[in-house]
């Protein structure tokens, strides 16, 4: 077999064999298939698509490129969520404490930074010392004494993803249906979850324009997930503006933590609360949505939330003192507000363009292994349905070091909004969920 006779098997948009992706897959992980070819097949996977069989095939070759976690001996019911992928979406933050505070572990590989979107593990390594590469045994180990671990893909866990992934971000090919659903598969396969939550994002700052596609993305994954024997279910959920109001990892990190001090934006907790009902149902620990929200509030109320937050943080080896004191975390030099240019009611706020400012201020990642900037990003004040005086802060940027970015930022952020004069209503949260 050759990779090069793959790569022109799809791009003339035939299907692959189980056998030839895994050929390719375990190829590309091993280093014999380099990434100019790897990208390639991206690339005619982008155009061509793929079938739900060879998706599956993809999945399971991906998850079998390392390790396959069994928890049982450890945590007999493992519940993971994971999301597609939007602008400000913290969501993990706040939902893996606020569940294992209720007594469920949560073990789960999550992902840096793609395309215009952000990562878990960028927002977490805002935090001096925390660990996100871990080893199996490790793994094992913070999940039994902590009841959290969020790792990355590693040479044990899920390699493959993570070296697709990396590709993909850098060579334009994330927004594909087959692609996304076995990247993020792969990962909750290979992580031993019993149930997954998929939070699949739709709208401008997600990877899903439409309903319908976010629908077939939703769907493709609980196909996986059916074959494999795991519980899903997945809430549709809108990302045409970003979620909660910081886009940036310290940003949102602050924000996450704030929000389990019970100061959060009311949008973004909302958004966690369904999430984690989803999360508590499914493992049966709650019978609907009514008792799910009871149960989660008291756990954020009581402080318990915020402990497990802690625990958790130091588990993975972060330093405490950054969180119990988020000044401390990584400042930008230029903190500017965006005045207005006009008075009116905000009728858009286009969540890639803010997310790709985000990026542009160093918080994203241009070639694969940048280094990428923490402190920088943006805090909104004024979002969908808000009204708005002339010269009134739209929003905070918060850039370090060159002031080309920051003017260029402002004017790509003043772009982001559209208008009205008529009062605006503020989007759903929540467009389905799928269970
Ligand atoms: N999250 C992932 O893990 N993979 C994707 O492709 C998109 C979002």
């Amino acid at each position: 077999m050759r990779a090069v006779d793959i790569i022109a098997k799809k791009r003339d948009n035939n299907p692959l064999t189980a056998k030839e992706i895994d050929f390719f897959v375990q190829g590309f992980t091993r280093g014999e298939i380099p990434d100019y070819q790897a990208a390639s097949l991206l690339m005619a996977i982008y155009l061509r698509g793929m079938s739900e069989q060879e998706t599956v095939y993809l999945t399971m070759s991906m998850a079998r490129s390392g390790e396959m976690l069994d928890l049982s001996p450890i945590a007999p019911f493992v519940v993971d969520k994971h999301s597609t992928g939007g602008v400000g979406d913290k969501t993990t933050l706040v939902v893996v404490p606020l569940v294992a505070a209720t007594g469920l572990p949560v073990g789960k590989i999550s992902g840096r930074g793609l395309g215009f979107t952000g990562g878990t593990l960028d927002k977490l390594e805002s935090i001096p010392g925390f660990q996100a590469n871990f080893s199996t045994e490790e793994f094992m180990a913070t999940l039994r004494d902590c009841g959290i671990v969020v790792v990355g893909q590693t040479a044990d866990m899920v390699p493959a993803d993570g070296k697709f992934y990396a590709l993909r971000d850098v060579t334009a090919t994330v927004s594909n249906i087959s692609l996304i659903a076995s990247s993020i598969m792969s990962k909750k396969i290979a992580s031993g979850a019993n149930a997954i939550v998929l939070d699949v994002k739709v709208g401008l700052g997600a990877f899903m324009h439409t309903r319908e596609d976010a629908s077939a993305l939703a769907h493709a994954m609980a196909n996986i997930g059916q074959v494999l024997g795991r519980r899903v279910a997945a809430v549709i959920s809108d990302m045409n503006q970003p979620l909660g109001r910081a886009v940036g990892n310290a940003l949102e990190l602050k924000e996450a933590i704030a929000t389990l001090h019970g100061h959060g934006p009311t949008d973004f907790l909302e958004h966690c609360l369904i999430i984690a009902s989803q999360m508590i149902i499914l493992a049966d620990r709650a019978r609907d949505a009514q008792e799910a929200r009871e149960v989660l509030l008291h756990k954020l109320d009581s402080g318990q939330a915020w402990r497990k937050f802690r625990d958790w943080i130091v588990g993975q080896r972060g330093d405490e003192a950054y969180i119990n004191d988020p000044s401390l975390l990584p400042q930008a030099i230029f903190i500017e507000p965006l005045p207005s240019p006009r008075s009116g009611y905000v009728a858009g706020l286009d969540a890639m363009e803010v997310g790709l400012t985000a990026g542009i201020l160093g918080g994203g990642r241009a070639r694969k292994g940048d280094l990428i900037d923490h402190a920088v990003g943006i805090v909104l004040t004024k979002k969908i349905g808000d009204y708005v005086k002339r010269g009134e802060p739209l929003l905070t940027i918060h850039a370090n070091n060159d002031e080309q970015k920051l003017t260029d930022a402002k004017q790509r952020l003043l772009d982001a909004y559209s208008w009205s004069d008529e009062p605006v209503e503020r989007p759903l949260l929540v467009h389905e969920i799928i269970t």
